[in-house]
């Protein structure tokens, strides 16, 4: 199994360039199900979670053309992908996949609003909390769908197809948003979404409905109103980038005290972590091509609670945990989104971190300095969150278990050796 070796201490300086966002893109790949015409996606990130959705529509039937030709001309790679969903064969997305990433559960808002019927493996728990879908299919359920479960699975169906309804979310959901955003598009009568999330992602997966002729208002903003249609059309439609993965080597710059161009990151969708960086005493500008992201002087210690976009997100955590850990004084950092999302803390303590756990909330004190040492990642972002601890330690550290990083970070190890980190990739069985 992989392993990442860093040897930290050098200060990052130079340009990254930020991929497509994962979260948008895996969404925009499920809204190809609800169509016989076809999306071509350009500046799709190469990353394992693509893949994993990739699988699971060509599973349903769906055709890939891989780059394919677009308009989109980025100024930085990203791969151009068609897919073509005239002819699904099968309606199940099974265990084996969804297994893999609980994201599998967008292609059911599609499924059941083009073809009335769709059967989903339910995800099951993760490294970061029990994170169920209870309110994607109660909302389903307002639009007429019937929901059984059955050995594991969801069986939904919607015999005369999905109506319009008024849905209130007990709780902000970015899936629920997501799933039932395109299970309206295709319902009869409207849809009102009433405490919708709002993350960026959300309005890119909207934007692109817009484009394949769904009729919503209110993108951007936690009511969205969906008019349905009969039918969509085909769609070249470009994934923006990639919010958390552009405030990840932001992080990453800081906590080294490094001066890091990233190019193609767009401040407006980024604008919490910015805040809570400059707070801490990082200089961020804005260029032509991106950000740039400067640490001269000392960082100092901030208190940030997890919230739904426009809040501090919660796929920011881990990292700002790990760069607050050398900041000066103590930072209360609450996690409010997921249960059991500080699985890097112990990870961080063996490096010399002094944190403590108090209800949902790290309580950090600053360190002089982090020192190097054999880390195991549990999950995405608490991966990161190691590496850009072990970028500033004293030392080498040894990460295990990368596959999780692989999941959503592309080229990682090329992107921060071009800023001057000594890290590597080793191969041991
Ligand atoms: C998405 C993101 C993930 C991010 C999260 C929160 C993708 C592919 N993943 O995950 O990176 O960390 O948003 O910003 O975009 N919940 C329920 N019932 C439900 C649905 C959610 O109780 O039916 C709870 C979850 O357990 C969690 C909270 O609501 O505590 C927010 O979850 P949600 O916004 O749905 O996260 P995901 O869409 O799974």
């Amino acid at each position: 199994m992989d392993k990442i070796k860093i040897t930290g201490g050098i200060p990052l300086k130079g340009k990254i360039e930020i991929g497509g966002a994962k979260n948008s893109a895996l969404p925009l790949m499920a809204a190809s199900l609800l169509m016989e015409g076809s999306v071509t996606l350009s500046n799709l990130p190469h990353l394992s979670d693509i893949a994993t959705m990739a699988n699971l529509l060509v599973h349903h039937g769906v055709c890939l053309n891989i780059n394919a030709c677009s308009d989109y001309k980025p100024g930085h790679d990203g791969r151009v992908i068609t897919f073509s969903a005239k002819n699904i064969k099968d309606l199940t997305a099974p265990y084996e996949i969804v297994r893999k990433m609980r994201a599998s559960a967008l292609v059911l808002g599609p499924l059941l609003a083009r073809f009335g019927t769709a059967r989903v493996s339910l995800p099951g728990g993760c490294a970061i909390g029990t994170r169920p879908i209870d309110l994607h299919l109660s909302a389903l359920e307002k639009m007429g769908a019937e929901i059984t479960l059955d050995t594991g699975y969801v069986q939904a169906s919607a015999k005369g197809g999905l109506k319009g309804a008024v849905i209130e979310f007990p709780k902000v959901t970015v899936g629920g948003t997501e799933n039932l955003l395109m299970a309206a598009t295709l319902a009869k009568g409207t849809t009102v979404m009433k405490n919708a999330a709002m993350e960026p992602e959300i309005s890119d997966l909207a934007n692109c409905l817009v484009k394949m002729g769904a009729k919503i208002e209110g993108i951007g903003t936690r009511t969205l109103t969906i008019e349905g249609v009969k039918n969509l059309h085909s769609v070249n439609y470009a994934v923006i980038p990639d919010r958390i993965e552009a405030g990840t080597y932001a992080m990453a710059a800081a906590i080294t005290g490094g001066d890091v161009e990233l190019l193609g990151a767009k401040r407006e969708i980024m604008g919490a972590t910015i805040d809570v960086l400059r707070q801490s005493g990082v200089e961020i500008t804005e260029t032509k091509n991106g950000i740039r992201v400067k640490r001269t002087g000392g960082l100092s210690s901030v208190n940030v609670e997890t919230e739904a976009y426009p809040g501090f997100a919660t796929d920011m955590q881990a990292q700002l945990v790990a760069l607050m850990c050398v900041a000066k004084g103590t930072s209360h950092i609450a996690e409010n989104i997921f249960e059991n999302r500080f699985m890097h803390i112990p990870e961080l303590m063996r490096m010399g971190a002094d944190i403590k756990i108090n209800g949902h909330t790290a309580v950090v004190k600053g360190v002089d300095h982090l020192s190097g040492a054999s880390l195991m990642a549990t999950d995405l972002r608490a991966s990161v969150s190691l590496v850009i601890a072990a970028l500033a330690a004293r030392g080498s550290s040894i990460i295990n278990r990368v596959y999780h990083l692989d999941r959503g970070y592309e080229r990682l190890e090329e992107k921060l050796r071009g800023c001057g980190a000594i890290i590597e990739r080793v191969n041991k069985e």
